[in-house]
């Protein structure tokens, strides 16, 4: 791929100190008020916002920007066969200030398309396979204007991106609790790399802790 074609990515969660980015119900309430007023500051220094279908149906987040000035962004949905209802908060909350580009397949029926443009949502098809292809995404959203984004999950989405390299950057919360739990989901999810040596590593740029939370920077390594 062409990195010159391709957002600067920075990952952004929250989880427990064990890795766990929602409880084995779903329950993602990790961040503390502090921890969202410095994600929705980062939130008004990039072009725009990406989540993944899961993160939609379980937890219909706006994406918008509270606390702070700014000129709003896009909001990017991953979505290969146009499921998340038309109810959702992304396509009905304030598409003025935060547009929505819902990124698919070339699979997707032309009426399905036009129920979701007929809200005023973009449609961009990346690929025929069963899910979108997200490294020929991103040079689609770079010609679209948009070279900064915040990942910001689900751990499936997440995984996608780590496989493929695409992550320069990870803002991480560690809350100070455990909530276990084999269905509870990890930050990563996914196939996984078999082998330590072939995981995708990171150098710790930044430490910050308080009220006994801790937020790392990390940047992609240098081979
Ligand atoms: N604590 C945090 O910081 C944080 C942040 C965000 C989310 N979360 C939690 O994460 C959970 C959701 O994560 P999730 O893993 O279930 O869902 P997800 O990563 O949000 O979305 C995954 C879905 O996206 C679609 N997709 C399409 N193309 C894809 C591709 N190339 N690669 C990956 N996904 C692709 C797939 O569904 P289709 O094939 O049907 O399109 C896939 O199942 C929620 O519980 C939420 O609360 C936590």
């Amino acid at each position: 791929m062409n990195e010159d074609k391709k957002p600067f990515i920075i990952l952004s969660a929250a989880m427990t100190i064990d890795g766990k980015i929602a409880s084995k119900d779903g329950d993602p309430d990790i961040s503390d008020e502090t921890d969202w007023k410095e994600v929705h500051k980062l939130r008004t220094e990039v072009d725009g916002i990406i989540v993944g279908k899961g993160t939609i149906m379980k937890d219909n987040p706006k994406l918008h920007i509270k606390y702070h000035d700014h000129n709003g962004y896009y909001r990017i949905i991953i979505d290969s066969n146009l499921n998340i209802p038309i109810k959702s908060n992304v396509i009905e909350f304030n598409l003025e200030l935060y547009p929505t580009i819902i990124c698919t397949t070339e699979n997707i029926s032309k009426e399905k398309i036009r129920l979701f443009e007929s809200k005023g949502i973009r449609i961009l098809k990346s690929g025929s396979g069963p899910t979108v292809d997200i490294v020929n995404l991103m040079p689609k959203l770079y010609d679209s204007g948009i070279k900064s984004v915040l990942l910001e999950g689900g751990s499936t989405l997440n995984w996608t991106f780590i496989k493929h390299d695409l992550v320069d950057e990870i803002r991480l919360t560690i809350a100070p609790w455990i909530v276990g739990g084999r269905n509870a989901i990890s930050l990563v999810e996914g196939e996984g790399f078999s082998k330590m040596i072939e995981s995708t590593k990171f150098t710790v740029i930044k430490v910050k802790e308080r009220n006994n939370y801790v937020v790392i920077h990390y940047e992609k390594a240098k081979r």
